[in-house]
C-alpha cells in the first residue's frame, strides 16, 4: 500500500528531510539526510513517544548530525542520517507500522540506510528489511551483522577505561563506581562489562524490571531516574536518552570521568566548557559510541569478517588522539573532537 511522503525544506546545512505518513498502519516517521559527503547516509531508526512533530523534527535533526560526525570520525566511507517514528513502541509497534516505515525508507533509493536505536530491536529489522534492502543490523544472511548494541557497548568500555587511565592514573576499574543511566541494549552490556571489571555498579532505568534484574545479577545499587546526577559517583555513564548533561546538572555533577553510549549527550555546546572547568573528562559520544555504526557499516559495504573487529580497535585510538590534542590546547574534548571531523568533511569537498 503507497504511503505519503512529504519533502520538508531542510534547515541550512541538511540536505534533506522527509516526513512520511501511514494513516492504514498509523506510521508518522521522520527520515533526515543530513550529509552524503563521504558516502550513502547511515544512522538508526528511534522509536519515541514525542509530544509532537516539531519535537519529532528536532531529534531527528540533532541526530542525524550527530551521525555524520561519528562515521566521518570513525571513517566508514558512509554520511549520516537518521529517522524518527512518532509513537510508544510498547503500544504503537505492529508489523504493518514498521513494514510502512520500511516503504518509507525504500522511497529515498539508498540515500539512507536504516538500523537499529532506541525503542527498535534486530526482529524489527527484519520486518522492515521486507519491505526495503536499505535495512541493516539484520541477523542471518550473507552479511548480517546482527544488533549492533554488543559492539556499541564494547567501544564504550574500551574508551572508559582509556579514560580512566586519564581522569585516576590507571584503567583499573575495581571498586570505581559507575552510574550507568539506561539498561537498555547497549546499557545492559555496558553493565556486564563493568560488573566483570570489578566496577561497582549504580544503575537507573524508568523501567523497574530492569533496574531489579540489575540489582540482583550484580549487586548494582538501584537510583530512582531523577537522583541520577546527584549521586556520588566516580564515572558517569549515560545510556539513556540525550540532553541529560546540562548547564545546571553538569555543575552538579560528582563524577571526573563521563563516557556512555547516548548520543547528544550534552544538552548545549557550551556544557563541554562547564564540565572542562570542573576537571571532569569529558569523552566525546559520537567517538565512543561508534562501535554500533561499525558493525553495520560491515554489513552495508558487505565487507569481510575483519572488517568489524579492526575499526572497532581504533575507536580507542582516535579518542586518546582527541584527548591528546584537548590537553596540548587546553580546549575542551568535543571542540578537539569537532575540528577534526569539519576538517575530514573539508577535505571531502
Ligand atoms: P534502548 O531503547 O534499548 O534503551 C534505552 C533505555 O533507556 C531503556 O531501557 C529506557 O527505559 C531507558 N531510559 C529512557 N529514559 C530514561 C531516563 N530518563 N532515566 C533512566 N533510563 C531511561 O536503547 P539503546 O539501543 O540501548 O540505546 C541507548 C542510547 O545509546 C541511546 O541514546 C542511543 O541513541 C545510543 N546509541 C545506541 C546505539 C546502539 O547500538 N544501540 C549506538 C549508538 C548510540
Amino acid at each position: 500500500m503507497p504511503i505519503t511522503i512529504h519533502e520538508e525544506t531542510p534547515p541550512p546545512g541538511v540536505e534533506r528531510l522527509v516526513r512520511a505518513e501511514d494513516p492504514a498502519s498509523g506510521l508518522r516517521a521522520l527520515i533526515c539526510v543530513h550529509s552524503t559527503a563521504l558516502g550513502p547516509a547511515a544512522g538508526g531508526c528511534r522509536m519515541w513517544d514525542y509530544p509532537d512533530w516539531n519535537a519529532a523534527r528536532a531529534d531527528v535533526l540533532r541526530l542525524a548530525e550527530g551521525m555524520t560526525r561519528k562515521t566521518a570520525m570513525a571513517d566508514l566511507g558512509l554520511g549520516g542520517g537518521k529517522a524518527v517514528i512518532l509513537g510508544n513502541p510498547h503500544r504503537d509497534k505492529t508489523p504493518a507500522l514498521l513494514r510502512a516505515f520500511g516503504r518509507a525508507v525504500d522511497a529515498l533509493e539508498g540515500q539512507y540506510f536504516t538500523a537499529e536505536d532506541v525503542g527498535m530491536s534486530a526482529d524489527d529489522m527484519a520486518v522492515i528489511a521486507q519491505e526495503t534492502r536499505f535495512a541493516v543490523g539484520l541477523d542471518g544472511g550473507a552479511h548480517g551483522s546482527g544488533d549492533p548494541s554488543p559492539f556499541t557497548a564494547e567501544g564504550v568500555f574500551e574508551c572508559l577505561r582509556a579514560g580512566a587511565e586519564v581522569a585516576f592514573g590507571s584503567a583499573d576499574l575495581t571498586g570505581r563506581r559507575v552510574m550507568v543511566q539506561g539498561l537498555g541494549h547497549v546499557g545492559t552490556a555496558l553493565a556486564a562489562r563493568l560488573h566483570g571489571a570489578g566496577a561497582q555498579l549504580l544503575v537507573s532505568d524508568l523501567d523497574a524490571a530492569a533496574v531489579e534484574r540489575a540489582a540482583n545479577g550484580w549487586g548494582a545499587q538501584p537510583c530512582a531516574p531523577d537522583a541520577v546526577l546527584d549521586q556520588p559517583m566516580d564515572i558517569f555513564a549515560p545510556c539513556a536518552m540525550g540532553g541529560v548533561l546540562t548547564g545546571d546538572s553538569a555543575q552538579r555533577l560528582g563524577a571526573r570521568l563521563v563516557c556512555g553510549a547516548a548520543n547528544n549527550q550534552l544538552a548545549t555546546p557550551e556544557v563541554a566548557e562547564v564540565l572542562r572547568a570542573r576537571g571532569i573528562h569529558y569523552l566525546p559520544d559520537y567517538v565512543v559510541n561508534a562501535g554500533g555504526i561499525i558493525s553495520v557499516a560491515g554489513e552495508i559495504h558487505r565487507a569481510g569478517p575483519g572488517y568489524r573487529s579492526a575499526r572497532l580497535g581504533r575507536i580507542t585510538t582516535r579518542l586518546r588522539d582527541v584527548l591528546h590534542r584537548s590537553a596540548a590546547t587546553g580546549q575542551t574534548t568535543t571542540a578537539v573532537a569537532d575540528r577534526m571531523v569539519d576538517d575530514i568533511l573539508a577535505a571531502a569537498g
